[in-house]
Parts: C-alpha cells; structure tokens; sequence
C-alpha cells in the first residue's frame, strides 16, 4: 500500500536553543536561509508523500504562515521583477497540501502522534521529527517507505551510536536481516548506556501502520513522565512485525547547538552561491588567520 501521508510533530518549546527559541519557533530557525521545517517537509515531499500534518503548540503560528500563500509578499516581489525570490515564495505553498493541529499540552512525541489520529485515519503514514535532518542521495524517508512497500510492516530509521549517547534516543534491538535492514525484536527509550539492549538508535524517521494509534491510546507516561512513540512500539510488536532501516545518509540533530552549527556547514558548503566562499574562510579561520 501507498504511504500518502505524514506527521509532523513541531509543538516542542525548544528549550535547548534558547534564547533564540522564545519568540521564534525553534522549526522556523534557517539552514543557510531555509527554515528546518521546509527542509524536512522537503523530504517528505520527495520521498513520494502528498498530504502533510504539522503538530504545532501555541506561540508557533509562524509556521502556518510559512506554508500559506502570502499575497503582499508576492505583490510586492511580482511589481519590484524580483522573479526568483517570487517563485522560491510561492513554491513553498504549493509544495505539499500542509495542515495543522494543536496539541494543547506538551504530554511528549506519543501523545503528539496521537493528535494525528482523526486525519490520518486507517492508513499507514509517515513521520519525520524536525530536529534531526538527514543528506543522503535517496531521501532518509524514501528509503524507508522502499521497505514498508515491500514487507508491509512498520520501519523504525535508526543509527548506530556511541554507547555514551543511548540514553538521548529510543534504542532498538533486533536480528540483522542484512543491507541495514534489522527485524525488531524490543525497542527501549532512553535506556542508561549499562542497561541498552545494543548502540542503534531510533533517529526520527518512521514509517507506522494505523494499528500504532490503538496501542498509543493504552501507553501511559514513559521515560521523563512524558507519552513515547518508543513504548507503542513495543506493545505494537506483540501484534505485527516491525523492522528497522540502518538509512544512508548523515544525520545532524539540530535541536543541539553544535548540531545545528553542523548542518548549517553542511548545507551551506554543498550550495554553489555560498560554499566556496565559506570554504575558503573556513580555512582562513583553521589558520587562525582572521582573529584579531
Ligand atoms: C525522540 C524519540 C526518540 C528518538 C529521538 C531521535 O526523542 O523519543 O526515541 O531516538 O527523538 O531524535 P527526543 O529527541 O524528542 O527526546
């Protein structure tokens, strides 16, 4: 079955980019000069999927603009000849059929998924976190939805990580079935590094089958008293398979300073307007060169 759908759950505060987050939501922070959120519904789009939900709080409004039409912008731009900024403004709306819901009260990625029961309906979907964006030749969620066409199951984008690091991300434990492809067999989140049942981590690319909203509905509060997607997964693999997708590609958390400094080199040196130029300071600095 075709996967049309996906989920985007952007309702976290972002408290770990504050200040910058106290007024701008953290999703509308820009990679060069596009923001994380348009990267991520980029993906989405390019991996084949045409109906997109963003789960949004209060205070982040930004983001409904960002996707709607905006008719003085493109006046202004049509009437100055400004042809190219006009077409990148109108792409974004015409992008992919974007739409909202707010959960009220920030209960954790579980309950944020959960928002997105009545839209999705009875449908397998998608969902892409907004702090982790990934570069890689075939889109991360393509690669995932390549999986989910074959075996018919739930997919689960993992890494694997340093053992120190386990306890930031969901952790998943399975039989290697070959080409990155592993079949759960437990999943854990934010297991101590002494207790995990491996290193491969849960990065935030999912593919889920309907049956996922049932088990969401049961799981009570999880690890920091929140509702994880990690726990009805568990409860899901008593009832149907579930794999998970060792992906291609680099994975930059930008919910982390240094990661989103990270993606920002990254982005910015693979553009032909701006890379050169950066690599070339880049170096300059390395050298010590530009200090005062
Ligand atoms: C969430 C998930 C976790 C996953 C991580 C990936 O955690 O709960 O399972 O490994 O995203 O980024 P968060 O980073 O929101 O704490």
């Amino acid at each position: 079955m075709r996967v049309r759908k996906a989920v985007i759950p952007a309702a976290g505060l972002g408290t770990r980019f504050l200040p910058a987050t106290k007024a701008v939501p953290k999703e509308m922070l820009p990679v060069v000069d596009t923001p994380a959120i348009q990267l991520i519904v980029e993906e989405a789009v390019a991996s084949g999927i045409e109906s997109i939900l963003i789960v949004t709080g209060r205070g982040k409004a930004a983001m409904e603009d960002h996707f709607d039409a905006s008719f003085e912008l493109e006046r202004f731009l049509e009437a100055r000849g400004k042809t190219a900024e006009l077409a990148s403004v109108r792409r974004i709306a015409a992008m992919a059929r974007v739409c909202f819901v707010r959960q009220q009260e920030a209960r954790g990625l579980g309950h944020a998924v959960l928002c997105a029961r009545d839209w999705t309906g009875d449908e397998p979907f998608a969902v892409l976190l907004g702090d982790d964006l990934v570069r890689s030749r075939t889109p991360c969620l393509r690669q995932l939805l390549d999986v989910f066409e074959e075996r018919g199951a739930s997919v689960l984008g993992v890494m694997d990580v340093p053992r120190a690091d386990v306890s930031k991300y969901g952790v998943v434990a399975g039989t290697p079935l070959g080409g990155g492809l592993v079949e759960v067999s437990g999943v854990v989140e934010k297991p101590r590094p002494e207790e995990a049942p491996s290193s491969t981590a849960i990065v935030g690319r999912y593919v889920l089958t309907p049956a996922i909203f049932d088990e969401l509905e049961r799981t009570g509060p999880g690890a920091g008293g929140e509702i994880q997607l990690t726990d009805a997964v568990r409860t899901l693999l008593s009832k149907e398979k579930v794999f998970a997708l060792n992906f291609e590609g680099r994975r930059y958390d930008t919910g982390d300073r240094l990661g989103f400094l990270k993606a920002t080199l990254a982005y910015a040196l693979a553009r032909p307007d701006v890379g050169p130029a950066l690599r070339e300071h880049l170096r300059d600095l390395a050298d010590g060169g530009l200090e005062p």
